[in-house]
């Protein structure tokens, strides 16, 4: 039964999760930043805590609370993320990264805050470090779990990114889906993974949709492992 947590699944696993939008600094007073509110990542590292792991939350900045029994670990940068990550990486079981990380932050960081002048302006920017594709490349025994939110063509880049970061899994929904991506309650998400696995997962609230998801992972990979 899919709604019942109550066989420990993940008892004796280590956990980390990664949620939210981080922020890439401009000067003081100014950031780069994205839509993500954090609630899909939350869901996750609630759902794993309640399947009986040891939870590690790394967080970008969001304005809800995290679950109780997670270790919570605020981050604000794609590099701070990364850092926390790398750290936690080597004795983790399952890596789940539900973070939107900034693909490119600002060249350089102003000390001071930046005036208007007329006209015109440009901010140089320079791509961040791919955290999935980092771990995906150090991994042992590691099971790599990643996001992807897209507009179009989702199952296809999906693939794409499955195959190119070396994860196990890529869960992609449609953000311009009614009631799924940025910010909402509820999420549709589509499960991408080795074995031409495929399961859609249709409009279901995010705290459920995680516990469905984790629960059916960690089915496929004990058949898998049989
Ligand atoms: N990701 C990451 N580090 C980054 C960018 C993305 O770890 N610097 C992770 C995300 O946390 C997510 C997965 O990679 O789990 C897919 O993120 P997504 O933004 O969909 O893919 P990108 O490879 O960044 O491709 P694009 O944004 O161009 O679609
Ligand atoms: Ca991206």
């Amino acid at each position: 039964d899919y709604f019942s947590p109550k066989d420990l699944l993940l008892k004796g696993k280590k956990v980390v999760v990664t949620a939210g939008p981080t922020r890439e600094r401009i000067d003081p007073v100014r950031f780069l930043t994205n839509f993500s509110s954090g609630k899909m990542g939350y869901a996750m590292a609630e759902a794993a805590a309640s399947l009986g792991a040891e939870t590690i939350l790394i967080s970008g900045p969001v304005c809800i609370n995290p679950p109780s029994n997670v270790t919570l670990i605020s981050v604000e940068s794609a590099k701070e993320m990364y850092e926390a990550v790398i750290e936690q990486f080597e004795t983790a079981s399952i890596v789940i990264k539900t973070a939107a990380v900034a693909d490119y932050k600002p060249k350089e960081i102003h000390d001071q805050k930046m005036k208007k002048q007329p006209g015109e302006a440009t901010i140089v920017l320079e791509r961040t470090t791919d955290i999935l594709a980092a771990i995906g490349q150090r991994k042992t025994t590691q099971l790599l779990i990643g996001f992807a939110a897209e507009t179009n063509d989702v199952t296809h880049y999906a693939k794409g990114k499955l195959a190119k970061k070396n994860a196990d899994y890529i869960i992609a929904n449609d953000v311009t889906e009614e009631g799924s991506g940025f910010g909402t309650d509820t999420n549709s998400v589509t499960l991408v993974g080795k074995n031409d696995v495929e399961i859609h997962f249709d409009h279901l609230p995010k705290k459920e949709l995680a516990l469905q998801l984790l629960q059916t992972i960690m089915k496929l990979e004990t058949a898998e492992s049989k």
